[in-house]
């Protein structure tokens, strides 16, 4: 730990004393040093809640020691992604606690059109809207139908957050994961039809769950290639699939077979202010439970200490947060 100036407040930013910060395998990559777009040193934590400290006049009334949430990817506003309304994939992205320095400090100063107003919610239910947001975004990128068979493949926190928002489109959902535990998680977490395992005949027994119908939509929230190239071979001619998960490394499919069942292949990158507020609603409604997704706790004091543990499977985290 070590003491700064406070942070410089440019114009149209508040100063926001941070409260929580949660905590994400990006977090633990960067703290390993093998996140390799990354620039040393760096303050990381991007899922972000605290206090107002100082806000000028604002439109969105929001006034000194409200809650706040933080949507941390700072779009430049110019480029074709903004203009054309996509802000999460701006050419010139910066992210919060990636790029640029994080939440893990006592002030932040932020653009005021990225606070989300935390009224209603507990500090707990704010922290964790960010991670929420990626599963909102990419089933609102997805379409999902009413009545649809959808399969969320990888069961971590980001497909957790896709299985919470797919449920709500009155689709069918089941999840599939390696972790059997995961697969217990998951059935606790939201309404689930089925579970699978990618190693036990899993397309036998998607056929047999959708009565001879593959499903229609396919989450990969792993973060495995392997699952990602498999993934293709489940969803059903006609059908859509979306990479929420992402790697390192080329995704390769057989092309006339992609063809022969017009497929659609989307990408999910982050989110934008809109999916924020529908997590928001969804916590308000008693939808999403901030007590069943917060597994773990730690502080300023132990955070280092406790830090690699914090992502050992055998300690069941699903996500921990620093209370500050
Ligand atoms: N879209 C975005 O903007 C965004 C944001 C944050 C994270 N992510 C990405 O989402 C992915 C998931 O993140 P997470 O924090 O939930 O990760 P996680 O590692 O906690 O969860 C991944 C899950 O997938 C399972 N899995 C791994 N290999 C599998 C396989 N071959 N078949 C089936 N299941 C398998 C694991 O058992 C685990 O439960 C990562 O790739 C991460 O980088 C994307
Ligand atoms: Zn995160
Ligand atoms: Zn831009």
């Amino acid at each position: 730990m070590e003491e700064v100036a406070p942070p410089a407040n440019p114009a149209g930013n508040a100063l926001i004393k941070i409260s929580r910060v949660g905590i994400c395998g990006t977090d633990l990559h960067a703290f390993k040093g093998n996140q390799p777009f990354f620039e040393y040193p760096r303050v990381l934590g991007h899922e972000l809640a605290g206090y107002i400290e100082f806000i000028p006049p604002n439109s969105e009334n929001l006034k000194v020691g409200d809650l706040i949430s933080i949507v941390p990817y700072l779009e430049c506003g110019r480029c074709l992604a903004c203009r054309m309304g996509r802000p999460n994939c701006c050419y010139n992205l910066k992210v919060i606690g990636v790029h640029i320095d994080g939440g893990m400090q006592e002030l932040l100063s932020v653009p005021v059109d990225h606070l989300i107003k935390g009224e209603g919610l507990s500090v707990e239910q704010a922290v964790i809207l960010e991670p929420l947001s990626i599963g909102a975004h990419a089933v609102r990128r997805a379409g999902i139908q009413p009545g649809e068979n959808v399969l969320v493949i990888g069961a971590g926190p980001i497909g957790l957050s896709v299985l919470a928002f797919a449920v709500q489109q009155n689709a069918r959902v089941s999840v599939m994961d390696i972790n059997q535990e995961r697969l217990n998680f998951a059935s606790q977490w939201t309404e689930i039809g089925a579970t699978f395992s990618p190693l036990d005949s899993p397309l036998e027994h998607l056929m047999e769950y959708g009565k001879g119908d593959l499903p229609a939509v396919v989450f990969d929230a792993t973060g495995s290639a392997n699952s990602m190239m498999a993934s293709f071979n489940y969803i059903s001619n006609g059908g859509k699939l979306v990479f929420v998960g992402l790697v390192k490394a080329d995704i390769t499919f057989n092309d006339p077979e992609f063809h022969r069942r017009e497929l659609t292949l989307l990408s999910s990158r982050n989110a934008t202010k809109p999916d924020f507020e529908t997590v928001k609603k969804a916590i308000q409604a008693g939808i999403i439970s901030s007590n069943k997704y917060i597994t773990h706790r730690s502080d300023a004091d132990h955070l280092i200490a406790e830090f690699e543990g914090l992502f050992d499977p055998d300690q069941k985290v699903i996500k921990a947060i620093v209370e500050f």
